[in-house]
């Protein structure tokens, strides 16, 4: 299941301006379309910066001012730079009762996370909370770049995050990396 069209380190800066591009395109002459572009631009990069947000209040005739405060508003929006591997660790009502909290404890433990989340010093993962993603007979389930993994306990979660790392490792011949080095989700 494929839930994120983000796909991380895929876009140099003028990549992700051809995508802003076309999201702002897509909303030219909606009035109110704010909230749609925010969320466009988020799934889409990843975060929303500052430049991208100036880049918004431009096209839709706003002050930064008033899209910085909406961005702000919504806990739903990110302005800080994601990890490289996005992890959603699903809250909803079936998840939490199928166990949520014990997959964010073994997921956040073995990164080295707080058990609220956070990005991973080495920006290797982020990893959030989030409300129901629609497929509860799966719970617990958790998204990992946009790939659903369910029906998990605590040890298969850890696995899965391992063989991200196991992925990772070999691509980068083998070195050993570090997820240990929290920096806490603002
Ligand atoms: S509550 Fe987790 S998928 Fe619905």
């Amino acid at each position: 299941m494929m839930m994120s069209a983000y796909s991380p380190g895929a876009c140099d800066n003028g990549e992700q301006s051809r995508v802003l591009e076309k999201i702002l395109k897509k909303y030219k002459g909606s009035e109110g379309a704010l909230i749609p572009v925010l969320q466009e631009a988020q799934e889409a990069l990843g975060y929303l910066s500052e430049e991208t947000l100036k880049k918004i209040a431009k096209a839709t005739g706003r002050t930064l001012a008033q899209v910085y405060g909406v961005a702000t508003f919504y806990a739903q929006f990110r302005l800080e730079p994601i990890g490289k591997h996005l992890v959603r660790i699903c809250h909803g009502t079936a998840c939490h009762v199928a166990g949520a909290d014990d997959i964010d404890a073994a997921v956040c433990g073995h990164l080295g996370l707080p058990e609220e989340g956070g990005t991973t010093g080495d920006m290797e993962f982020t990893v959030e909370k989030v409300v129901c993603v629609g497929a509860c007979s799966l719970a617990p389930i958790m998204i990992v770049d946009g790939v659903a993994h369910g029906r998990l306990n605590p040890d298969k979660a850890r696995s899965v995050i391992k063989s991200y790392q196991k992925s990772e490792n070999e691509r980068s011949g083998g070195g050993a990396r570090s997820g240990k080095r929290a920096q806490k989700k603002k």
